[in-house]
């Protein structure tokens, strides 16, 4: 009756753990960069909670090697390529993208863990996918934009790129 399902082994959950694995230090290579250079006055708040995204990051990444070595399979020491650009709103842009990304991939794998009665394995994913939405939701806030609609949507409805930022005087005050 299950076997219509396709059906997930631990050697392909492995191999898409390493794919997340791969996402989750590119996350904490553009979480540390982006706050560090990101310019602009308006832009300071959301940079400083880019850094502690950027701790977060790097437990993912530590919880998900744990759990690839677990499954018997050498965690990647690979990142995936970090876009870079000197506009704060690209690099917001770029890390919602991510997030909205590994969120689809993070509820896609709590199904296959469970398939497999990996039942700890779907815990310490949820966990994370909880701080991955808060990522997600800092940063459509600091975008200006809703939040993408539970990050479930096809690939092919992205979130939509309204930044009707208004243009902000940074103008001293005059004394
Ligand atoms: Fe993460
Ligand atoms: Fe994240």
């Amino acid at each position: 009756m299950d076997s219509d399902k396709h059906s997930i082994t631990r050697e392909r959950l492995a191999c898409l753990l390493n794919e997340d694995l791969a996402r989750e230090y590119q996350a904490v290579i553009s979480y540390v960069t982006y706050s560090q250079v990101m310019k602009g006055a308006e832009f300071m708040a959301i940079a400083k909670e880019l850094e502690s995204h950027a701790g977060e990051e790097l437990q993912h990444a530590m919880m998900l090697s744990k759990q690839i070595d677990y499954l018997g399979v050498a965690p990647t020491t690979t990142p995936l390529a970090v876009r870079m650009s000197d506009k704060a709103e690209d690099m917001l842009r770029f890390d919602l993208e991510s997030e909205n990304e590994t969120i689809r991939n993070y509820r896609e794998r709590v199904r296959q863990a469970e398939s497999l009665g990996e039942y700890a394995l779907a815990d310490a994913i949820r966990r994370i996918l909880c701080q991955e939405q808060e990522h997600q939701i800092d940063l459509a806030s600091a975008l200006n934009i809703e939040v993408p609609k539970d990050g479930l949507g096809s690939n092919s409805s992205p979130v939509t790129p309204v930044m009707e930022r208004a243009p902000r005087v940074l103008a001293k005050k005059s004394a």
